[in-house]
Parts: structure tokens; sequence; C-alpha cells
């Protein structure tokens, strides 16, 4: 089994049984933020997730990288006749996500299985989720050729990422130390100078046709507010990964972007 991210730890000690907070990302702000909002602007982002292109009725969806479940209690309220699918390498937050009830109609499998090798024949899903979570995975390569190999012809794929770009403006820290803050605490992270474009790439050599991409940047840079606020002290030399992202989310050279990808159809996998 892969390594879980270890701020997991705290989370689930810290977790409430049944907290029907169960968003573990960013939050999404459309105006600045009022007060201590963060969970509701999770929320937002789960929202906007889901309507991001939405899964036709009566589907099989997968989430990977399903956290506490946010996004498959926000399906199951809102979709009839589907089976949804959470996959995690952690089996606690599975057990987490057990609490939610699947609605008549619907279906809720909860299955631990990394996300570089899914446990699913080809073509088992008609659409796919991943939110926040491919910078935890071995490759996100892997990850998209498994995602492509599961989703049935013209299945979509919805996911949000970091894409960070390298040194272009002086920074706090060289661009080595902060790629130490972010193995260390969020690891495994590959390619973590990976521009937009490179991710874009990604995309399209593992078979899928961008269908929308937004980019998120500005409304979810209040939740370091939340996740790693500045206490305004000078740069200490090495950072920890929250600072890290929070100077390069705040400078521009790290882009939330969250994109509805298709599986073109005739690609051969
Ligand atoms: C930042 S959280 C996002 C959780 C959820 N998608 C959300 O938005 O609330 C990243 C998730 O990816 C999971 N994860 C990390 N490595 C994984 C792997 N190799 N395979 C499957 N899940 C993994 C973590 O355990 C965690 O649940």
């Amino acid at each position: 089994m892969r390594r879980v991210p270890p701020y997991f730890d705290h989370m689930l000690a810290a977790r409430r049984p049944h907290d029907p907070a169960r968003d573990v990302h960013l939050g999404f702000w459309d105006r600045p933020p009022a007060g201590n909002d963060f969970a509701a602007a999770q929320f937002a982002l789960t929202r906007r997730i889901a309507s991001l292109g939405p899964p036709a009725p009566a589907t099989a969806i997968l989430d990977i990288g399903c956290g506490f479940g946010g996004l498959l209690a926000l399906l199951n309220q809102s979709l009839h006749g589907c089976h949804l699918t959470g996959v995690n390498i952690d089996p606690r937050q599975l057990r987490v996500c057990q609490e939610i009830p699947a609605r008549p109609g619907n279906r809720l499998s909860l299955i631990a299985a990394d996300a570089c090798a899914l446990p699913f024949a080809a073509a088992s899903f008609d659409q796919v989720y991943c939110v926040e979570a491919m910078f935890h995975f071995p490759a996100r390569t892997r990850f998209l050729a498994e995602a492509a190999r599961v989703l049935r012809p013209n299945g979509r794929l919805v996911l949000t990422d970091f894409a960070i770009s390298p040194q272009t403006a002086a920074a706090p820290w060289p661009d080595s130390r902060i790629a130490a803050a972010l193995h260390g605490e969020y690891g495994p992270w590959p390619e973590v100078w990976m521009p937009p474009e490179t991710l874009l790439r990604h995309t399209e050599a593992a078979g899928f046709r961008l269908e929308t991409g937004q980019d998120w940047t500005a409304a979810t840079l209040p939740s370091y507010r939340f996740t790693a606020p500045d206490t305004g002290a000078p740069p200490t030399v090495q950072p920890s990964a929250g600072a890290a992202l929070r100077w390069l989310h705040g400078s521009g050279r790290l882009r939330y972007l969250a994109l509805s990808l298709r599986l073109d159809i005739g690609i051969k996998r």
C-alpha cells in the first residue's frame, strides 16, 4: 500500500462522527471571505465540481481519492439510479465515508486501492472524478492512463489539480527547498514543476479531449487564511509545505485548474 498523506492523521483524530462537513480541499469564494466561512467555501467548490460536466442519470460514477466523501454525499443527494464508487488509499477515510447512507435507488461502494492501479475492469464507469488528489499519487501520467482505461468510450473525467511553473521571479526560497517541503508533507508529489500546458499535454496523451477548463486560482486563494495563515514572520530557511503553497499560489506560480475532459471515442488504449 502507498503512504497516506500524514496530515490525515490529524484530520481523522479531530473528526466528529457524522460531521456533515466532509470536504478536504481548498474553498471557493466568488466574493471576499466574510468571517470564518471555510467549510461553506469548501462546499461551494464541491458544488462547482458537481456542475462542471454534470453526470447523466443512472450512471456509474467513480471518485478517486474521495477523502471523507464530500462529493459522493452531494452526488448521492442530487442523482437517482446511480452506482457511486469511492476509492481511497486510506481505509480509515473509507470508514468515514461509510456514514453516508445511499439514497433509495442509488448504490455506494467504497474500495481501498491505489489510484495508479485501479481494481476495476476496463470501461466500467461513465464518469470519473479526482478532486485535489492527483499530486498525492505516484505518477499523474499513470493515474490518467488508469482513468482512461476504466472509463467507457466518451466517458468524462472531472478533476482539479495544482499546476506549478518553475521559478520565473524572485522567491523567498530556492525551488529545491520548496520541492522538499511539498515532497515531505504532501508527497509523493511527482513532477512538482508542471505548468498548465504540461498537465493538458498529459491528459491529451492519455486520450482525453478538453471539454471545459477553468482557472480557479483567485477564487481559491483565500483558503490559506484557514489552512496556512500568514503570521507576518520573516520566511524561515526551510518553508513548511503550507507556507510554500501559500506563496506559490499568491505569486501566480501555482494555478488551480478545474478540468472537464472527454475520453475520445476511437482512441486505442
Ligand atoms: C486533498 S484530499 C482530497 C479528498 C477529496 N477528493 C476532497 O476533495 O474532499 C486527497 C485524497 O487523496 C487520497 N489519496 C492519496 N494518495 C492516494 C492514492 N495513491 N490512491 C488513492 N487515493 C489517494 C488521500 O487519502 C485523500 O483522501
